[in-house]
């Protein structure tokens, strides 16, 4: 990972810049809604000593002490060298100085490489439920508690709403 830092995003620029870059996603995403992109509570970038975005991931929109994880790219070409890592390690302490108690995150079952990376920083695997989209698919929900004597299951439960578990049947 020579000579990339890890920034929080303070210019317009480079919010588009980044917008781009998890348009640009490979992991059939759904498309991003730019207006709500643009009203993160925090875009973190992977940039180069030359200056180059070459990874991005935010904390989604909102307020209050539950933030979610999201918006994580990193370019196809500087993949496996820690970036995802080192964004989400730069996203839980933006995390806590912005006074968040619990920080979760939504994936897909099949994106393993990103269940790892979210499990390297040290989140936890709540359940899983069926995708609030109809589409059948099954999405992992994580979460990461910063501060002491949150109530997960409370705020988990808050958050799930009426989706529905998928029940393991091994
Ligand atoms: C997922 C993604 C962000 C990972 O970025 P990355 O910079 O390559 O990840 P890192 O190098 O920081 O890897 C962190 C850990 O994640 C896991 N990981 C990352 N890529 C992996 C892969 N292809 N297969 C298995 N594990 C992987 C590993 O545990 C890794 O730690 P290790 O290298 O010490 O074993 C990148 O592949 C990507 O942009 N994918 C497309 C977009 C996407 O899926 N975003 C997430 C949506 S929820």
């Amino acid at each position: 990972m020579n000579g990339i830092q890890f920034v929080l995003c303070d210019k317009q620029e480079d919010l588009a810049l980044a917008a781009t870059l998890v348009d640009s996603r490979d992991d059939n995403a759904h498309p991003l809604d730019h207006e709500y992109f643009f009203h993160s509570r925090a875009v973190i970038l992977a940039k180069t000593s030359e200056g180059d975005i070459v990874g991005c991931a935010a904390i989604k929109a909102g307020s209050g002490i539950v933030g979610e994880l999201g918006y994580l790219v990193v370019s196809p070409c500087y993949r496996r060298q820690g970036i995802a890592q080192g964004l989400t390690l730069k996203r839980i302490e933006v995390a806590k100085s912005l006074g968040i108690a619990i920080l979760f995150a939504t994936i897909r079952a099949e994106n393993t490489s990103s269940r790892a990376n979210l499990l390297k920083a040290g989140f936890q695997f709540w359940r899983d439920y069926l995708s609030i989209r109809g589409t059948g698919n099954t999405v992992g929900w994580y979460y990461l508690p910063l501060k002491e004597h949150v109530d997960v299951e409370t705020v988990m439960q808050s958050l799930v709403g009426n989706r529905v578990p998928v029940v393991c049947t091994n």
